[in-house]
């Protein structure tokens, strides 16, 4: 039995959560690696929504191991604060379900308020960040000077810790003509969270080292999208972290050969949130169609998603960026009823046709879309459950993606619903 990981092949926001939820029924392990509360991952069980940003989604489910990674910035008052959400909704988080890499860094106040600095100042280039601190967090864990989980345990060098970090942050402060940050303001509140949080610390490489020697069936929950990724990306607007899979090993402490099979996850069409190139956006009534009826907004933001059609050109460069061997399709049934639904088959750029996304972003930017048209389809696939349900040019859609994206279609949900989704490979099998 093979060991999954489970990516967005897009720029988020891809279904992942359903998707995550549904495969963690066969899993012993569900395990984030990478970025922090800047993932909104929505799990609908028994008509109950539940809303997940920082905790992987196997805690909804007993008898699951929940598992941070060290990949992972986390940002202490929000994990205790959704914690205190699903204890509300009924679910139990404790220390036998829930467990935190010791070597996690931490996201303080101090970078949710850069990273809102950033974005509001008007210098430099406006990312469209979700202000969690993301960024500024992983900047410091890169620049040496984090606060790790495993520091809270240790209040004794915690203080000069926090002068470490504070020698580069009150810096920029004067830089910015802000007022300084007080070191004991930063101390009082991590020493208050602590008991909170220091429950489920533990030396994850161990555990699920353990667990993968035991036979244990481990399931990496990617967060954001391939195209999000730091290098991989649309950079500069990407998130700060490696989303493509394989982080999955180095995000928790485990070797390559810990992963048996990436399933990428992607939607039917094309969504994005925050700036950047979108090479298939619509900013025509179609455009605004597919985002009412695929309700796309922020889980985390409330933002309104940017929308297009679904581009091949972008899935087959992350079928090969992430080992992608095959992919869970998301919401077909939104493009249900269209006359004629177009596919991004390649690029035309400064009057060439190119195959692939260039790296550079003038060029990213500058790239235009060669549609492909394919007949759409007057019936629903809303809940169907078996190829059976589905119209015959659903299908042929489903069949010209596989094809010009390199990679076959393991699941197709047809629903938010957990059961509403055809299975055609188990990625357990490998
Ligand atoms: P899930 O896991 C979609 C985007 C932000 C912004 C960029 C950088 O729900 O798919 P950050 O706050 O990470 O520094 O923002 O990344 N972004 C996401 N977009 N889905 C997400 O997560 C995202 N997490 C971050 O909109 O463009
Ligand atoms: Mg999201």
């Amino acid at each position: 039995m093979a060991n999954v990981v489970v990516v967005g092949a897009q720029w988020g926001d891809e279904g992942k959560g359903k998707i995550v939820d549904w495969l963690s029924e066969q899993a012993d392990v569900v395990v984030r690696f990478q970025g922090g509360h800047n993932a909104g991952h929505t799990l609908v069980i028994d008509g109950e929504t539940y809303k997940l940003s920082l905790l992987p989604s196997g805690v909804v489910r007993p008898g699951k191991l929940a598992v941070i990674g060290n990949g992972v910035v986390l940002d202490p008052q929000a994990l205790v604060d959704e914690i205190e959400r699903l204890s509300a909704q009924g679910v139990s988080i404790t220390h036998d379900n829930l467990r935190i890499a010791d070597n996690a860094s931490l996201i303080l106040p101090l970078h949710r308020e850069l990273d809102a600095l950033r974005e509001t100042s008007g210098s430099g280039t406006k990312i469209g960040t979700t202000r969690r601190g993301i960024g500024p967090a992983y900047e410091d864990k890169v620049g040496r000077r984090a606060i790790r989980l495993m520091d809270l345990a240790d209040l004794d060098s915690l203080p000069a810790k926090i002068e470490r970090l504070l020698a580069h942050h009150n810096a920029l402060r004067r830089g910015f003509g802000l007022e300084e940050f007080s070191a004991t303001a930063i101390y009082d509140e991590l020493a208050a969270l602590a008991p909170r949080v220091l429950p489920y610390m533990d030396a994850v490489w161990r555990l699920l080292d353990d667990e993968r020697r035991a036979g244990k069936r481990i399931l990496f929950e990617g967060a954001q999208g391939a195209l999000l990724d730091i290098d991989h990306g649309t950079y500069p607007f990407v998130t700060s972290s490696h989303t493509v899979a394989g982080q999955a090993a180095t995000g928790c402490g485990l070797g390559p050969k810990a992963i048996g099979y990436v399933l990428g996850i992607a939607k039917a069409y094309t969504t994005r949130v925050g700036e950047g190139p979108f090479p298939t956006e619509l900013f025509d009534e179609t455009g605004e169609l597919i985002g009412q009826r695929g309700r796309e907004f922020g889980v985390v933001t409330g933002r309104k998603r940017r929308c297009g059609w679904f581009d091949a050109v972008l899935v087959r460069q992350t079928v090969r960026t992430s080992g992608i061997d095959g992919i869970a399709l998301t919401k077909l049934d939104i493009l249900d009823g269209f006359d004629t639904i177009k596919v991004c088959v390649g690029y035309r750029l400064d009057g060439r046709e190119i195959d692939h996304l260039p790296a550079s972003q003038g060029a990213q930017a500058r790239v235009e879309p060669i549609y492909e048209e394919i007949e759409g389809w007057s019936g629903s696939t809303a809940g169907a459950r078996s190829w059976a349900d589905l119209p015959a040019q659903a299908i042929k859609y489903v069949r010209r993606i596989e094809e010009l994206i390199g990679a076959p279609v393991a699941l197709l949900s047809t629903s938010p619903e957990r059961d509403d989704t055809i299975l055609v490979h188990n990625p357990f099998e490998g």
